[in-house]
C-alpha cells in the first residue's frame, strides 16, 4: 500500500489522514495491523507510542493522556509571566501524566528543578521514562486526600492540567479520546470542577511569596474556576486563550 491508498482509507476516521499515514508508514513494523488500529479510532500517537509536544517528543501509552497541542498554551503562558530563563525556579506539576508540561518547562529554564505528582503509578512509570535526566522528582499522590501537601516543599511555579470533563460528557467525547485516554485523566466529577475545588483548598501551603499558579481549564470553565479561586482569596492575573481562541489557561497568585 502506498501513501495515497493509506490516506484514502484513513479519511473516515481522521482529520489528518495524510499525516497519520506518513507517521504510520515511517514507524515500520506491521503496517496493516497499525492501519487497522487507526481505523478503530486509536490515535496515531498511541499506536506508535510517542507524541511531539513543544520542542520534544514524549513517550505515550494507554496509561497517560496524550500530550495535546492546546496544552502548549501552558508553556507559553509560563514563559510570558516568568521571562528570566536563568532563575532557579522550583516547579510543581499536579497531575503530571506523561510529564510533557513539567519536562518542557525544565528544558526552558535550565536552572529550575521540578516535582511531578500523579495518582496513577502507571502514568508515573511513563513520566519516569520521559524524564531523561531532567532534575525532577516524581511522586505518587492523590490531591483529593486532605493532607497530600504535608511533605512537599514550597514552589515558585505551580502548574496543573487536571481532569476537567464533567462525568456525563465523557461519553460525548470523540472515540479517539474516550476509548484511548485513561478515564482518571478526564473525569472532573459531576460538573467537571472537583479538582479545582480540591486545589483551591490545598495550594496555599505550597506557595512562596510571589508564587504563580497556571491552571488549564476546559471550554467555558473560566468563570466557574475563577470564582472557585477568588472565593479562596486567590487573585486572577490573566486568562490566556489557546490557538483556537478558547480560554485555556488561568494565571493566579495568592492575594
Ligand atoms: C488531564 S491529565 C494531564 C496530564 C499531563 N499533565 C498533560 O497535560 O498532558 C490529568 C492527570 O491528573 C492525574 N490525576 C487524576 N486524578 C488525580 C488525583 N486525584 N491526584 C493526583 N493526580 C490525579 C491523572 O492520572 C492524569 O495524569
Amino acid at each position: 500500500m502506498d501513501l495515497k491508498e493509506i490516506t484514502e482509507r484513513l479519511k473516515g476516521v481522521s482529520d489528518t489522514p495524510r499525516l497519520d499515514a506518513r507517521l504510520l508508514m515511517a514507524d515500520g513494523g506491521d503496517l496493516d495491523a497499525k492501519i487497522r488500529r487507526r481505523l478503530n479510532h486509536e490515535p496515531v500517537s498511541k499506536i506508535i507510542g510517542k507524541k511531539g509536544f513543544w520542542k520534544s517528543e514524549f513517550i505515550t501509552s494507554p496509561d497517560v493522556l496524550d500530550p495535546r497541542p492546546d496544552s502548549e498554551t501552558m508553556i507559553a503562558a509560563v514563559l510570558e509571566h516568568c521571562p528570566d530563563k536563568n532563575r532557579s525556579y522550583h516547579i510543581l506539576d499536579i497531575g503530571v501524566g506523561s510529564g510533557c508540561l513539567l519536562f518542557s518547562l525544565l528544558d526552558e529554564y535550565p536552572c529550575a528543578t521540578g516535582v511531578g505528582i500523579d495518582i496513577s503509578p502507571q502514568a508515573l512509570q511513563i513520566a519516569t521514562q520521559n524524564k531523561q535526566g531532567r532534575p525532577a522528582t516524581l511522586i505518587q499522590k492523590d490531591f483529593y486526600q486532605p493532607n497530600w501537601t504535608d511533605d512537599l516543599e514550597k514552589f515558585d511555579i505551580i502548574i496543573s492540567n487536571p481532569p476537567y470533563i464533567p462525568t456525563g460528557e465523557i461519553e460525548t467525547l470523540s472515540p479517539d479520546v474516550r476509548l484511548f485516554d485513561p478515564l482518571s485523566a478526564l473525569d472532573g466529577g459531576p460538573d467537571g470542577l472537583d479538582a479545582y475545588r480540591a486545589l483551591a483548598k490545598s495550594l496555599p501551603t505550597l506557595l512562596n511569596k510571589g508564587s504563580l499558579i497556571f491552571l488549564e481549564i476546559g471550554q467555558n470553565q473560566e468563570q466557574d474556576v475563577s470564582q472557585i479561586f477568588t472565593s479562596a482569596d486567590f487573585r486572577l492575573l490573566k486568562i490566556v486563550p489557546d490557538l483556537g481562541h478558547i480560554n485555556r489557561i488561568l494565571v493566579l497568585n495568592k492575594g
